[in-house]
């Protein structure tokens, strides 16, 4: 039997939030159910099966509160999770549902944004080690160089709210440098982590001022609006009502307060039990 339901737009935690907020502006007509999943944040440096496996549970209770399409608005699970989610496990579970994530729309067009087609990618330490990035571009822009760094300490700056603190410069600094001394040639650079969007006043401040940044909200949000349009099976069973609701694994006071800054406007959020596998 066929239900309607929201688009369900995951992340490890705050992070998907700048996703989600391009998102709605672009398509304000659907529903929303955003999770975080901040009480086993940062997902990071957690192994292939860890990732995949709190992936797949966050999955699964999307589905349970009806969402036909899921979005992976998170790096690392778009990297660890979803390629196994979507051949291994969706088949087994509802042929009517949807998961997607957010490096292809990315790798389709970033090879775009560059004239001297070296491009860098800031990821996590799991979205590096995928090596997720060099080989997306290489099929959409075999001509484009790929020269990536590892940002470790980004996600818990940003997770404990040390975002603007003097603290954060230190590891800002640190891994711009990173980056840039792998090519003078490098024009782009991709925030390859949707918590990154939030460390963006730093990073500019020590990334060379002709080199263009690049982050994944509105890629993403143009993205799901052409899939949208190419998919009408899966477009008619998103409920289109202007709703966003906002769930987190953690606490709630906390999930308030700094997802406002994330999203731009007052949050309230509820809290979101996982059945554990
Ligand atoms: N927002 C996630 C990403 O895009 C952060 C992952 C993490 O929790 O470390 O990769």
């Amino acid at each position: 039997m066929l239900t309607q339901g929201p688009i369900g737009i995951f992340d490890s935690g705050y992070g998907g939030l700048t996703i989600l907020k391009e998102i709605v502006a672009k398509l304000p007509q659907y529903d929303y159910l955003y999770l975080g999943d901040n009480a086993r944040a940062p997902y990071g440096n957690r192994s292939y099966e860890t990732v995949y496996h709190y992936t797949l549970e966050c999955v699964q209770w999307f589905f349970a509160k009806g969402c036909p399409l899921v979005i992976l608005a998170c790096n690392t699970a778009s990297a660890k999770a979803l390629r196994t989610i979507q051949q291994n496990d969706l088949p087994g579970m509802d042929g009517n549902k949807r998961v997607l994530g957010v490096i292809r729309p990315t790798t389709e067009v970033i090879g775009g944004f560059s004239e001297s087609k070296h491009i860098g990618i800031l990821g996590t330490v799991g979205t590096v080690q995928s090596q997720s990035y060099v080989i997306e571009i290489a099929k959409f822009f075999p001509d484009i160089q790929v020269f990536q760094e590892a940002c470790p300490m980004w996600v818990p700056l940003v997770e404990n709210h040390e975002h603007s603190s003097k603290g954060a410069d230190y590891f800002v600094k640190k891994h711009i440098q990173g980056l840039m001394k792998q090519s003078d040639k490098i024009d782009t650079v991709l925030l390859a982590c949707t918590h990154y969007p939030l460390l963006i006043n730093k990073i500019r401040e020590y990334l060379p001022v002709d080199i263009q940044l690049v982050s994944q909200g509105e890629i993403v949000a143009t993205s799901l609006e052409d899939y949208l349009l190419r998919h009408p099976e899966i477009e008619q069973n998103c409920v289109k009502a202007g709703a966003v609701d906002f769930f987190t694994t953690d606490s709630t006071e906390d999930f308030n307060q700094q997802a406002a800054v994330f999203f731009g406007r007052p949050v309230q959020s509820k809290h979101a039990v996982i059945p554990q596998n």
